[in-house]
């Protein structure tokens, strides 16, 4: 069997992108019985950028409870919090001593921080950065290596990331045994880079997000902010270079989406579209919410699955770091 793996950091409340890029076509892939699935809050990754306690905590629940209230099957799919797995750690050290700073240096995440600080004219390019920014990829690295994944669902932000870790698994392989599959990013082109209110990437750093199970009110609000060009009522839209019409049709069939399409060459107003996107959005989410919100205020419930999952996870993980450690000349611990 394949492996599927992803994980969410827990710095934020689940989007609209994170749903699309990642969450769906993962719960999509463990509904396959050819592969065995594994997903997580990568809940230490959320301490590089995060450091409000109250904030990591309450983003666990969200999006523990998000892949809950969108189906995933926890019997099938093996379901945890990365800091549940402290062989996840101790792998993320092992790596590292494997990965060439070089590597690191050529990290997105890294770069932006460097590039901001030379627009900003700041003598110290490093100013800001912390090892844990730095050496992300690392953990990202062992998160993904440590369950064997074979295929990593994410949208295009991650690739690199996916990249780096096959490149780290390989200099295992060669340093030591070959313990480590090489895994490969599955990004789909049309949800790969979802749009934000102001047309960037969605993003919470960008504050442009559409949270996927904010209130009917929240949701009609915020497509209301959705920026358009300023084409009148009548006159031909472009459905491939709007962002309603990119999200009407990721939510819809075929058939709807081509109606649609159809609707923006002949000249719907913004107006209108606004009001369909709402409308189709908030009927197909309002199942889902609920379900949301009765997990949110039964967090016994999360929290004996996510229990589960550790436990289904470090029957894994536990069994497969001892080989890492005699690969590596260090005695195991049993
Ligand atoms: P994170 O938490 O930023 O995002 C979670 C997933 O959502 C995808 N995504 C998007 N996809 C399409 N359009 C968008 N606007 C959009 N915004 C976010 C991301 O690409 C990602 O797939 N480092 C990762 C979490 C992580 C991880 C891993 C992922 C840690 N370890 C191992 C896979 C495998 C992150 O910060 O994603």
């Amino acid at each position: 069997k394949k492996t599927v793996l992803t994980g969410i950091t827990t710095s934020g409340t689940p989007h609209i992108g994170n749903y699309l890029g990642a969450i769906k076509p993962a719960i999509n892939a463990s509904q396959n019985d050819a592969f065995q699935s594994f997903f997580f809050l990568a809940d230490y990754h959320a301490l590089i950028k995060c450091q409000d306690p109250a904030r990591v905590a309450q983003s666990s629940r969200e999006i523990a409870a998000t892949w809950l209230a969108l189906g995933l099957d926890t019997d099938k799919a093996t379901f945890y919090r990365q800091t549940d797995i402290p062989q996840i750690t101790e792998l993320s050290w092992i790596l590292s001593c494997l990965t060439s700073k070089g590597l690191m240096n050529r990290a997105h995440a890294y770069k932006a921080s460097v590039d901001a600080n030379r627009d900003a004219g700041n003598p110290d390019l490093d100013d800001g950065v912390t090892m844990g920014l730095f050496s992300y990829p690392v953990l990202m690295a062992a998160d993904i290596l440590m369950f064997n994944a074979d295929i990593v669902p994410v949208g295009k932000d991650q690739i690199q990331h996916i990249e780096m870790a096959r490149d780290v698994a390989g200099r295992f392989n060669h340093a030591y045994e070959p313990l480590f599959a090489l895994p490969e990013a599955q990004v789909d082109e049309a949800t790969q880079l979802i749009p934000g209110l102001d047309g960037r990437k969605m993003s919470k750093s960008y504050d442009n997000t559409i949270p996927l199970f904010c209130s009917s009110d929240q949701l009609r609000k915020l497509i209301n902010q959705i920026v358009t060009d300023i084409k009148a009522p009548g006159e031909p839209k472009d459905p491939d270079n709007s962002t309603l019409f990119q999200l009407y049709s990721l939510f819809a069939n075929e058939q709807e989406a081509s109606v649609m399409r159809q609707r923006f060459l002949e000249g719907i107003g913004w107006g209108d579209a606004k009001k369909e996107l709402f409308e189709f959005l908030d009927s197909q989410l309002t199942q889902p919410r609920n379900r949301y919100n009765e997990l949110m205020n039964d967090l016994g419930t999360v929290e004996a699955i996510l229990q589960k999952g550790a436990e289904k996870a470090k029957a894994v993980s536990e069994p497969f770091m001892e080989k890492v450690r005699i690969a590596a000349g260090i005695r195991p611990l049993n």
